[in-house]
């Protein structure tokens, strides 16, 4: 290490001890709140993904694009629930259809009219779905396309991509695995198609499925290029294994998905987040052959039970949602939205000479200390974590909300004045931290 990176080195843990201090100080409510959860839930936890040192924040209620913590802080809502709060807190018509089904009553043990009606209006968008079930979480979404897969293909082998998150026991980051079902994964570099040939090489026989993301989302928000993702295509079929796109995230990318925008059929598909209006979903669906095997009245029909896979609110809050708020050209205007915003981000860090991107498509992104190309997993390694982690408590001081590994997620609420809102943050932060921050190769 020369003189000048030691140094720089040893500012940014100064600097990162002083943010932490402040927030500290800050926030004695939050800090509180922590330590009696901490008596019950190991960390305070139920939620890994929150967690962050030394506590996290407790929000203590959200409206619009705005959040107030519980010390009495005001935030732009730079998040949008990791993607589900893609609605925003309080959008009148999602609620007026979740007073309306309470008004009908909870837990009517039976089928209620909601959930054919909010099947047809994703079928209608998502036409590769031509049967589809409704469980409770996008996890439970991408087991039960992996427990269609095996079982349809008789194989037990899915390939995956490294840094992939396709739910809490589906997790593909490094060193993460010890949770994740027993399927055998068979790991390959994302956008890498000829490791991919070569897996399909050396397992295509015993290939079930092959899961992947359009886009890697947790992993950083590094887009699949079309000729990975077509190419995949062109594998399973090579093979005989299913393709099954995990479009829990990407989905809000078009009216169809990113699917509909690559032109890209998948054999399943997997949605969640928003498409509960908030509340929790998940889905799967696909070809009908496949998902036909579900049905009831058949003899070998498998089983999918689940006490909330059609619970009357998340029915209710996701067709409103759907049908009522999430047009065409809401969904339009959201994504050039993160897609100005990103290049007012990009614009402003190639300005300052600083190593910082904004990856990503639409209205998702991440923010990533290093001006590299970004491809795959692997192009994330070496980056200094404290660079990010400065940022974010840096943000946080200036009101601004988004996860701490640096995702945001933009909501229907969330217009141009708040996208100048978070340019002009970040560029306070920039400025106020330049010598801290990594320069440019170039
Ligand atoms: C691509 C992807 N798949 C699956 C999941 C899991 O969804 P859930 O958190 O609803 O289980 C997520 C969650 O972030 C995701 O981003």
């Amino acid at each position: 290490m020369d003189t000048m990176t030691a140094l720089t080195t040893l500012s940014l843990g100064g600097a990162l001890d002083t943010a932490i201090r402040r927030y500290r100080a800050a926030n004695p409510i939050s800090e509180g709140l922590q330590a009696r959860a901490a008596e019950v839930m190991p960390g305070g936890n139920t939620r890994s993904v929150l967690f962050y040192p030394p506590f996290p924040l407790y929000m203590a209620s959200g409206a619009g694009c705005r959040l107030r913590d519980v010390d009495g802080h005001d935030y732009l809502d730079a998040l949008g629930e990791f993607t589900a709060g893609l609605f925003g807190h309080s959008d009148p018509v999602i609620r007026r259809a979740i007073d309306a089904a309470l008004d009908r009553g909870l837990n009517l043990s039976s089928h209620t009219p909601g959930e054919a009606a909010l099947a047809h209006e994703i079928r209608r968008r998502f036409p590769a779905m031509e049967l589809l079930r409704f469980a409770n979480s996008g996890t439970e979404a991408n087991l039960l396309a992996l427990a269609a897969a095996t079982t349809h293909t008789g194989r037990r082998k899915v390939m995956v991509f490294e840094g992939a998150y396709h739910g809490g026991v589906l997790t593909f980051g490094a060193g993460s695995a010890s949770v994740n079902v027993p399927h055998e994964f068979v790991r390959v570099a994302y956008n890498d198609l000829a490791a991919a040939r070569d897996a399909v090489r050396r397992h295509g026989p015993e290939l079930a499925a092959i899961l992947v993301e359009p886009m890697l989302g947790s992993g950083g928000c590094i887009p699949g290029t079309p000729e990975f993702l077509h190419g995949l295509r062109a594998l399973a079929d090579e093979c005989g294994a299913l393709l099954v796109l995990d479009e829990v995230m990407t989905s809000r990318l078009s009216i169809g998905g990113r699917q509909a925008l690559l032109g890209l059929a998948p054999d399943l598909t997997t949605l969640g987040k928003y498409f509960g209006g908030g509340m929790s979903i998940g889905v799967f669906g696909g070809r009908a052959e496949l998902i036909a095997r579900f049905d009831p009245r058949r003899a070998d029909a498998l089983g999918h039970a689940g006490t909330f896979n059609n619970n009357v609110l998340t029915m209710a809050a996701g067709l409103a949602g759907l049908t009522d708020v999430l047009t065409e050209p809401a969904l339009t205007a959201v994504n050039q939205r993160g897609e100005r915003l990103r290049e007012r981000l990009n614009a402003l860090f190639a300005e300052r000479c600083v190593a910082l991107q904004a990856s990503g498509l639409g209205s998702l992104m991440t923010l990533h200390a290093s001006d590299r190309p970004l491809r795959c997993a692997a192009d994330l390694a070496g980056i200094d974590p404290r660079v990010k982690e400065l940022i974010f408590f840096d943000l946080l001081e200036r009101g601004i909300w988004m996860a701490r590994r640096g995702f945001m997620a933009l909501s229907l609420p969330f217009g141009d004045a708040q996208v100048d809102e978070l340019v002009a943050a970040m560029a306070d932060v920039v400025d106020a931290r330049r010598e801290l921050l990594p320069g440019r190769r170039s």
